[in-house]
């Protein structure tokens, strides 16, 4: 089955997820609809879970176009942002080497509007490195980090639970985990064998103990536009751990 994150849909959706003006997503950037509030997700998976300390190292795996990236290299070092789509990497490539990418956003039919996702301001992209690979098959040589930031990407996964099995190697003690899930699990992504058998936190504590501690649990709302009269509302859940 072809990897629909490498389709020119996909990489325009999620360029305008990533990095469009709230009215470019809603009219009146959701004031009037009151989905405001599930615009920006990309920027708040990491501004409402982690605090901006200064930190060494971070990960940012299933990082897509890489909005998420540029937001943790305003306070991390160095940032590394994986993700497994050639297209989505070399978007994020080029958006750190030129600051800006133009996409098209489908209104209906036939119709689209020219766009530019721009890199933040705020963002330090001298910082940023971003490589196309496979969360669950990490290069041997990428070390270890201060944070890992990994936002609906377990529920994505064919085998989710190596992923989580490979992470306190992967952490330094003290380092802090993001995990945000919509808990969207489905066959064409993960066999029915590796789901979560109850609820998915449960699922998570019963991997992550005793390596890590949680710290806090949060739902974060998010709304991807398919066209101008069409979004999909999810509700992600969030848990921050710490790296014991
Ligand atoms: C639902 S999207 C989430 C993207 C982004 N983190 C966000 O919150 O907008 C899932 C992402 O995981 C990526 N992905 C899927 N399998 C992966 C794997 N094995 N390793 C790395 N990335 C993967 C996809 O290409 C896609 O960009």
């Amino acid at each position: 089955m072809p990897n629909i994150y490498e389709s020119t849909k996909l990489l325009d959706e999620y360029l305008l997820f990533h990095y469009a003006a709230d009215e470019e997503i809603l009219p009146a950037g959701g004031t009037a609809s009151g989905q405001g509030e599930a615009l920006q997700f990309a920027v708040r998976t990491v501004v409402e879970n982690v605090s901006a300390s200064p930190r060494a190292r971070a990960l940012d795996l299933g990082c897509a176009v890489g909005r998420s990236s540029f937001e943790l290299s305003s306070f991390c070092d160095e940032v590394i942002g994986i993700d497994y789509s050639h297209a989505f990497i070399a978007a994020a490539r080029q958006l750190r080497d030129e600051g800006a990418v133009p996409y098209q956003r489908l209104d209906e039919g036939h119709l689209r509007t020219s766009l530019v996702a721009r890199r933040p301001v705020g963002a330090r992209p001298e910082r940023v490195r971003f490589e196309q690979g496979d969360a669950v098959n990490l290069r041997g040589d990428i070390g270890d980090f201060d944070l890992v930031h990994a936002a609906n990407l377990i529920c994505r996964l064919p085998d989710p639970s190596r992923m989580l099995a490979r992470l306190p190697s992967l952490m330094r003690s003290g380092g802090t985990l993001v995990l945000t899930t919509p808990c969207t699990w489905l066959g064409e992504f993960t066999p029915p064998e590796n789901w979560p058998t109850g609820p998915t936190l449960d699922w998570l504590r019963f991997h992550l103990d005793p390596a890590f501690s949680l710290e806090t649990v949060r739902d974060q709302p998010f709304l991807i536009r398919e066209t101008a009269r069409k979004f999909q509302w999810s509700l992600a859940q969030s848990s921050v751990w710490t790296r014991r």
